[in-house]
């Protein structure tokens, strides 16, 4: 048998230590399925103050790391514990960088010394797996807080005895973070000067790390196979299609799977009653204990009840929302909103649900069980995005049997399919062009469907049968990961 694959996994963030957004469900339980598939893989994150609060049971295995950083060598200890599955997930404990409020913004904006933090986070990972033998075959790296690995490996450890042989993958999950920083900062990220030119991790005259990863990394990936080929045009790559054009033949799109385990009607410990497939009577119970936590009118029990769950961004279409919320709500339909983040969409959300506070209700938060009871609660799940590497968000939705309506791009195209009433197919709704007559004609749609018993039924069964388990994208990146060790072999011979 050959020998198992060693690969390290460098995130961000990672469920259920540390969470914003769909990378942290991504990064906690991808790992698990390639553990089945019998690769050991191993996770870092920051030892962030959450995780801290969390009160992981760790175990110090390294102290008084030195990471050179900024011209000076500062430190760290590593940390680990075990996941559910048992597998090892480190933590790179540095109070002075990662015991905050927050994971990278205050509520003044980013953290001013975000270069800093995730550049030492990065060289960090590299040295404490050689400190404690590690030999990775590959490290996968993920946005472009991990964007300065690739770049390391293929400069200052390419002779490195130890690291030489250790492949990169860097996965891009969203290109609106692009890890920009002013020139100045070159020295306190630890990069080479070098580096510093168009064909490295210069970016119109600033540093960006989301360059760094994806210039210098052996294969890169991003979240959906449709996301893949938008970020080579220029509308959907943000600067960097040329880029992205230029490392064509070693892009790809993997879809991202969901752990059924922590998304499941039928076993999940917030919503006020289970259900599944082969009965739904318990969706009946969810949706009108929401209405009645929103504090909406119980008559909305037997009309279509809307709901969005996500980040307050531009990203996620809130401006489309608010063009649609009066016509919405003239179709005697109810609306919850829980959104986390403060932006310029709050106000305007506030307003209507001021207006209509029978019909509409507006959470501003981070609250997971809340997410949960709303995926369960909800008849229609809103994701009007103006773009979406992959979305987790309408995946677990369809498993609760809570319709996507959604724009076609990126991961919602690959994931979502437009329910034909003539033949029966089809798991949701979806409208192409980014504008509020498109995406008020499916609501329409969506609400006259919603009307026909019969009709809802048959989507609902569609949606909850759809199966976006890891397995099969686990066996992709398996591949992936073997493909790079065996170039990074042969280079090497
Ligand atoms: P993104 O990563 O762009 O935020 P995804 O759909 O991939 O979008 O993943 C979002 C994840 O974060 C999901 O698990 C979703 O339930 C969760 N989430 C988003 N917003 C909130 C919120 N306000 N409160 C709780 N969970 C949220
Ligand atoms: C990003 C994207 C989202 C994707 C998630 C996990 O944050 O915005 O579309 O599902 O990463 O890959």
């Amino acid at each position: 048998m050959e020998k198992a694959l060693k690969v390290l996994f460098l995130s961000p963030e990672v469920t259920p230590y540390a969470k914003t957004g769909g990378l942290a469900d991504v990064a906690g339980t991808l790992p698990g399925a390639l553990r089945r598939l019998g690769i050991d893989v191993r996770v870092a994150l920051p030892y962030y103050r959450t995780v801290r609060e969390k009160e992981v049971p760790t175990e110090t295995v390294l102290s008084g790391l030195e990471v050179p950083t900024g011209g000076e060598n500062l430190t760290c200890n590593v940390r680990a514990t075990r996941a559910k599955d048992d597998g090892i997930v480190y933590f790179i404990e540095r109070d002075a960088f990662f015991d905050r409020d927050h994971l990278y913004t205050s509520g003044n904006g980013d953290y001013s010394d975000n270069l800093e933090r995730f550049s030492f986070f990065s060289r960090a990972a590299l040295l404490f797996a050689r400190a404690l033998g590690f030999e990775c075959d590959i490290i996968h790296c993920h946005d472009w807080q991990t964007g300065p690995v690739p770049a390391f490996l293929k400069t200052l450890y390419a002779a490195d005895p130890f690291l030489s042989r250790t492949g990169s993958i860097f996965t891009i999950h969203n290109m609106g973070y692009q890890g920009i920083f002013p020139p100045e900062l070159l020295p306190a990220s630890g990069l080479p000067a070098g580096t510093f030119h168009p064909a490295g991790v210069e970016y119109w005259g600033k540093i960006s790390l989301l360059k760094a990863g994806i210039l210098y990394a052996d294969a890169v990936t991003t979240v959906s196979p449709t996301y893949a080929r938008e970020i080579q045009t220029p509308e959907y790559g943000m600067g960097m299609e040329g880029i992205l054009a230029q490392r064509a033949a070693d892009l790809s799109g993997i879809l991202n799977g969901v752990d059924y385990g922590d998304w499941n009607p039928t076993a999940d410990p917030h919503i006020a009653a289970p259900y599944g497939i082969a009965d739904l009577d318990g969706k009946s119970i969810c949706k009108l204990a929401l209405i009645r936590e929103m504090g909406l009118r119980d008559s909305l029990i037997s009309r279509p009840l809307f709901a969005l769950v996500s980040r307050l961004t531009v990203q996620k279409g809130y401006d489309l929302l608010l063009e649609v919320i009066e016509a919405l709500v003239g179709l005697d339909a109810g609306l919850v909103v829980l959104a986390s983040g403060g932006s310029a969409f709050r106000a305007p959300l506030d307003a209507y649900r001021e207006k209509y506070p029978e019909n509409i209700a507006v959470r501003i938060g981070f609250d997971e069980p809340l997410a949960h009871r709303i995926m369960a609660g909800a008849d229609i799940f809103l994701a009007p995005s103006r773009y979406e590497p992959c979305g987790l968000t309408q995946i677990y939705a369809l498993r609760y049997g809570t319709i996507p309506l959604v724009r076609a791009t990126g991961g919602l195209e690959d994931t979502v399919s437009g329910f034909d009433p003539v033949t029966g197919h089809g798991t949701g709704f979806k409208f192409t062009d980014f504008d509020a007559g498109a995406f008020l004609e499916q609501i329409t749609r969506a609400v006259r469907v919603f009307n026909n018993r019969k009709a809802w039924a048959t989507v609902v069964q569609n949606a909850m049968q759809a199966d976006f388990s890891w397995d099969e994208p686990a066996r992709k990146y398996a591949a992936l990961y073997e493909k790079v060790a065996r170039r990074r072999e042969h280079s090497r011979q």
